[in-house]
């Protein structure tokens, strides 16, 4: 009898881990979606608000060198904007040797960094900054430098003993290459040293990264690249740089993929870097409110007034930087006049006023007739019962209540930021 039960148990155990193993081929299988049992799960907290750095892409490509970069880290700080919250100290494309060494290693281009990359990065960490550097999940970067494929490990292994705290990790020439596996390797491969170092994945949003990479990086590139004009793309022969309203359009259908450490990137900012004042202030603005890494990417040395005023402004980045880090809705779209509006922590909403028309338009907002209403944070605001005060986030002024309506021109191409709170 006993010996019975025992041969049931062993016949229905063996039933089991065959069905068991069935369904974990059929999961195998199935279409890719949001899967967390691949991803890495770091257990680092890297970015609980949106990465904030400079970015040597944007203005200078690959032509970068020490000079220009110990330089360039002295302006971050002398001009204020490693005090306003920006921390990273990002080198892109274009810092290495044509060739890898000979015993496979990446190498600094001699002639552009004679001092080698871990002296900048000491440079760069004495200023209280981070540093961080680029590469590519392909056999070769974007710019035709050596690629990191094959060589993960060692890549990381070397990034982390120059004191590398940020990688960039690109996605051209990369044939037929599983994004999700390539991040995923490179993920484990920086995790393996050791060494902290946020992942920065920059796939152009071909491969839908909001629905698998978090937990495998912090921020995700969710567009092509971006381009200094306000709303019109740039076709640059086999592809076209997007200006700042194509982008803008993109994110709100990814809006819920936005969170504490991993980010929807909307690209690097293009703030000072030819647009207008007005322009790169809704730029910014709206960069705000959907909570996207904001990485300078201007020549700081150069900096206007103005355009210092923008980078810096404390109360429009404690939007971006909100503890709670959800993503704005566009609330309406009229006429080209657009209203964001983006929940913060403690129940305080940012609204956001964006006139995309090439001409100024006026805008009579009665607050009481505009309920605020969040689905995703579950947050909502009724100005018929609730009263909240306004601060003009550009005029850095106080501006009433919301009792009464708003009532502007909006030059064109600008943008009025309000902070509400009770
Ligand atoms: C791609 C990226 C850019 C930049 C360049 C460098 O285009 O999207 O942000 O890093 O490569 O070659």
């Amino acid at each position: 009898m006993k010996m019975k039960k025992i041969r049931t148990k062993i016949i229905l155990t063996a039933l089991l881990s065959v069905l068991t193993g069935a369904i974990a081929l059929a999961q195998d299988e199935a279409p890719v979606k949001v899967e967390k049992k691949n991803t890495v799960q770091k257990v680092t907290n890297l970015a609980p608000t949106p990465p904030m750095g400079w970015n040597s892409w944007n203005t200078f490509q690959a032509k970068i060198d020490e000079k220009l970069l110990r330089d360039m880290v002295d302006t971050y700080v002398a001009t204020g904007m490693r005090d306003a919250g920006y921390k990273y100290f990002v080198l892109d494309d274009g810092w290495m040797a044509m060739e890898r060494d000979k015993n496979g290693s990446l190498v600094a281009d001699p002639k552009k960094f004679p001092s080698g990359m871990k002296s900048l990065a000491d440079y760069v960490h004495s200023k209280g900054l981070k540093f961080g550097i680029y590469n590519c999940a392909g056999d070769k970067t974007c710019g035709g430098y050596p690629g990191t494929r094959g060589h993960e490990y060692e890549d990381a292994r070397l990034y982390a003993s120059w004191g590398v705290d940020f990688l960039k990790y690109d996605w051209c020439n990369t044939d037929s290459l599983n994004a999700r596996e390539a991040y995923i390797t490179m993920a484990r491969a920086l995790q393996a040293t050791g060494r902290p170092i946020l992942f920065s994945l920059c796939e152009w949003g071909n491969h839908q990264p909001w629905l698998w990479a978090d937990g495998v990086g912090e921020m995700y590139r969710a567009t092509g690249d971006i381009t200094a004009n306000f709303d019109k793309d740039k076709h640059m022969g086999t592809w076209t740089a997007l200006s700042v309203m194509t982008i803008v359009d993109k994110m709100p259908a990814i809006r819920q993929y936005n969170g504490p450490n991993h980010w929807n990137d909307a690209d690097m900012l293009e703030v000072g870097n030819g647009m207008s004042y007005a322009e790169d202030k809704a730029h910014f603005s709206i960069w705000c409110m959907l909570s996207a890494p904001l990485m300078a990417g201007n020549d700081l040395r150069k900096m206007s007034a103005q355009t210092k005023e923008i980078l810096t402004n404390k109360e429009a980045i404690a939007i971006n930087q909100d503890a709670m880090g959800v993503s704005a809705y566009r609330s309406s779209a009229t006429d080209s006049l657009e209203v964001w509006v983006k929940p913060l922590s403690n129940n305080n909403w940012a609204v956001c006023f964006l006139n995309r028309a090439g001409h100024a338009q006026n805008v009579n907002y009665a607050w009481a007739e505009h309920a605020l209403q969040d689905a995703q944070s579950k947050q909502s605001a009724d100005f018929t019962k609730t009263t909240y005060k306004l601060r003009d986030v550009w005029a850095k002024k106080d501006a009433g209540t919301t009792k009464k309506a708003f009532k502007q021109s909006i030059a064109a191409h600008d943008a009025v930021m309000f902070m509400l709170t009770k």
